[in-house]
């Protein structure tokens, strides 16, 4: 036991200064710079106690299948949240002329998007240290997420929506009991809101980014990855990227496992932006600085102008040798029929966009068709239903009259 409490937390350190900083209660961020934290292990002593057979035995079908790397005392009980299909995508993948490429759906997860597994750890975290309100901005996903296991864990959420939120997660967060507070601005407004009345309400705040948790539960998807694919680390992995703690998160459930020894080496991370909303990929492209942008784009959950995670998601890329692509609102609906058609899977405009970003880093040239690629779908397409009808098409009209299909289909 470590001196924080947490079997195996060795504490946090910054992304920006790299100042080491204990773990407490009220620490969020850097106490000398004000950077985002990363959590670190004892890795020795997580590689002397765990092993991949110990894993493979492990009956636990879940994101809980990790309880070594996590820095929370318990496990909470939900609905399951992780191990979601990692789906071998071979018809997809030959239109594209690849040779091996994977989604891994996360549409699958209790509120249907990749949100859940953050969610899940920061929660946890709320419940190691006694609270039972947790508060959150979020573009839709992060809040409805935090809704739906807070009732699961009979816990209070309070979150703070732009007012554009689609429909479907505005519901789901009314639905599941939270207290919804939509914010008339953007998200970037709702997240600085949110942050101003946690700081002077003392609230426990889960915001993407600032808590430094969330990365922490993000992170499981790469281990789930590696499992899936009975440890061949693939070449490539393609993450949407909105404020960045998903990517930052993949990041580092690679280098965890390796640095316990459970793989060699992480893949490339391509980080995928919408064009109106690219601030992480126009600093991968400059000197690596972030500045703002209008944060304008259809896919609702990668809407954002100050990514808050954007730090971390640079260092994240760039130690993975990896690059990012942007794509056009036109290139993100686009992907939506083609991931439903060629592979089965539903995603919204956020989900699908790491197809786009695929497609359009093949048309650059930047990718070896012999690479194994995995690519993320963050989010269930029925979570914006408008923005899939904007592509969808319409259907047919028929009147109640058999005669009248007659004429439509005797004619085919
Ligand atoms: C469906 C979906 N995809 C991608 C993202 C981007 O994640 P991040 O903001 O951590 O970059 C989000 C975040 O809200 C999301 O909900
Ligand atoms: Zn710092």
């Amino acid at each position: 036991m470590t001196a924080n409490g947490l079997r195996n937390v060795a504490g946090l350190r910054c992304v920006r200064c790299n100042q080491t900083v204990p773990l407490a209660e009220s620490v969020y961020t850097c106490t000398a710079c004000g950077g985002n934290l990363q959590i670190e292990y004892d890795y020795d002593a997580v590689r002397r106690s765990w092993s991949r057979d110990e894993l493979a035995r492990n009956t636990e079908r879940s994101i809980w299948r990790y309880a070594p790397l996590y820095p929370v005392a318990a496990k909470i009980e939900t609905p399951p949240i992780g191990w979601t299909p990692l789906i071998p995508a071979k018809r997809l993948g030959k239109q594209l002329g690849l040779r091996s490429l994977y989604l891994k759906d996360d549409g699958r997860n209790p509120s249907a998007s990749f949100k859940d597994r953050a969610t899940a750890i920061a929660l946890a975290r709320a419940r190691d240290i006694g609270r039972d309100l947790v508060v959150g901005a979020s573009t839709g996903n992060a809040g409805s997420s935090t809704a739906v296991l807070a009732a699961a864990m009979g816990m209070r959420a309070r979150i703070f929506i732009p007012h554009t939120a689609p429909a479907a997660k505005v519901a789901q967060l009314l639905a599941f009991g939270a207290e919804v507070l939509a914010v008339e601005g953007t998200y970037d407004q709702a997240f600085d809101l949110c942050l101003a009345a946690t700081q002077r309400f003392g609230w426990y705040n889960r915001n993407t980014g600032y808590n430094p948790f969330t990365r922490e539960g993000k992170k499981s998807v790469s281990f789930e990855i590696c499992e899936q694919l009975d440890w061949q680390v693939p070449d490539l992995v393609v993450v949407p990227v909105g404020d960045g703690n998903i990517i930052s998160g993949v990041w580092k459930g690679f280098e965890d496992f390796k640095r316990i020894g459970f793989i060699e080496r992480v893949p490339r991370l391509l980080a995928v932006q919408a064009e109106g909303s690219a601030a992480v990929v126009h600093a991968l492209e400059g000197d690596g600085t972030i500045t703002p942008v209008p944060g304008r784009t259809v896919a609702d959950s990668i809407a954002v102008s100050m990514p808050r995670d954007g730090e971390a998601a640079v260092q994240a890329v760039r130690a993975s040798g990896g690059f990012g692509v942007t794509v056009s609102d036109e290139e993100i609906l686009a992907a939506i029929p083609e991931v439903a058609r060629g592979a089965g899977v539903f995603g919204e405009p956020a989900g699908v966009a790491s197809f786009a970003g695929l497609k359009k880093a093949l048309e650059q040239g930047r990718i070896d068709t012999n690479w194994s690629i995995v690519l993320l779908v963050t989010g269930n397409g029925l979570k914006d239903i408008a923005a899939v009808m904007k592509i969808a098409g319409e259907p047919k009209s028929v009147p109640p009259d058999p005669e009248a299909l007659a004429d439509i289909f005797e004619k085919e």
